[in-house]
Formats: C-alpha cells, sequence, structure tokens
C-alpha cells in the first residue's frame, strides 16, 4: 500500500485531486488538498495516477 502526501508550498488549490479521487482527499477552508486515512492509498488504486493529477506536483508518494 502506498502512503501519498501534499506539500502545502506547492499547492495551489486547483482542487483536481479532490475532484478525482474525494476517497483520498479532502480540502481546507480555502480549497487547499487534505489527505484522508493518513495519506494512505489502497490498493486498487494506482498511486501513480494520484501523483499525476496535480499540476503543481504537490502531491507525493512513497
Ligand atoms: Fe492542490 Fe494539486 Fe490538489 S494544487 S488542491 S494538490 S490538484
Amino acid at each position: 500500500m502506498s502512503k501519498i502526501s501534499v506539500d502545502q508550498d506547492f499547492c495551489q488549490a486547483h482542487g483536481r485531486c479532490y475532484a478525482r479521487f474525494p476517497e483520498l482527499f479532502d480540502a481546507d477552508d480555502e480549497g487547499r488538498a487534505l489527505t484522508l486515512d493518513g495519506g494512505l492509498v489502497p490498493d486498487n488504486i494506482d498511486a501513480g495516477e494520484v501523483v499525476a493529477v496535480c499540476p503543481e506536483a504537490a502531491i507525493t508518494s512513497a
């Protein structure tokens, strides 16, 4: 199982992550992404796709 995180220094609140993967992300009051469940990505979701959804490269996976 992969783990993702959002670098708040890079997040510009584009919202693509929580639009595409609402099970993985929530938004704060300013529209910046917050990870749910500690950033754990279920095996049925490709973490590479999750990382690629952000145009600011704010999402990383480990
Ligand atoms: Fe932020 Fe990227 Fe999502 S800019 S809101 S992490 S698509």
